[in-house]
């Protein structure tokens, strides 16, 4: 309890000195944080950044995204490729608009019952838009995960998915899950990264398991085996 109450504190101040800012933090808008994430799914944050801009410009609120042709999502998706994400993006906004009264709902069970909606992009709607005390588990958060949790195991089978979703579960703040979350993504793509990790720039790394055994180049492992 004394290491995550610890872990929680020292991200919180390592997010304050590094600041890093996209266009859809910090807004509160479930909209922009469902599109934003739908988008990051496969694309990097700068490829992200200006089809996010124009998306917006396009279906500015759901209800514009939910009564648009289908052709026309479709081709402010072009060029970021996965046509199925467009498609379930438009039925998603229909869903949103004729069951849950045009307004996303909060709770991450809800969340899942619409159209290319996970467990991931779920946790971050609710945790960013609505600071609801719920997990993700996304390509950094794993690293930061399976390295702290000094978890060998291989993060892709379904039990290693479960025990870092678990992890992720345990060290969740009661309030501020949405900067916590958002801390632990930049960790992920900044300090935590693949590969050899910048562990001296690390604000948890007196709490990383992975470190103080000297296997933070090894987890998690690159293939499974
Ligand atoms: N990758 C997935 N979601 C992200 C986010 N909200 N910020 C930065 N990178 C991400």
């Amino acid at each position: 309890a004394d290491e995550i109450r610890s872990l929680q504190t020292s991200l919180k101040a390592w997010s304050k000195r590094t600041p890093r800012d996209m266009p859809w933090r910090g807004v509160g808008d479930p909209y922009r944080v469902w599109i934003s994430e739908i988008m990051l799914q496969q694309t990097t944050v700068a490829a992200v950044v200006p089809y996010y801009e124009r998306f917006l410009a396009r279906f500015p609120d759901i209800a514009t995204l939910a009564n648009a042709h289908e052709q026309d999502v479709l081709s402010a998706w072009e060029g970021l490729g996965y046509y199925s994400r467009g498609r379930n993006l438009h039925r998603a906004a229909q869903a949103v608009m004729s069951n849950h009264g045009g307004e996303f709902p909060r709770d991450v069970e809800a969340l899942r019952g619409l159209p290319g909606v996970g467990r991931y992009t779920a946790g971050a709607i609710a945790s960013f838009a609505f600071d609801v005390k719920a997990p993700i588990l996304e390509a950094n958060t794993q690293r930061v995960y399976a390295r702290l949790a000094g978890d060998e195991g291989d993060p892709r089978t379904s039990d290693g998915q479960t025990r870092l979703w678990n992890f992720a579960e345990r060290i969740l703040p009661a309030r501020g899950a949405g900067p916590f979350n958002q801390a632990l993504i930049d960790l992920g793509a900044l300090v935590c990264v693949p590969g050899r990790p910048k562990c001296e720039e690390c604000p948890l790394v007196h709490l990383c398991r992975a470190h103080r055994a000297g296997r933070q180049d090894q987890i998690p492992p690159a293939k499974a085996r």
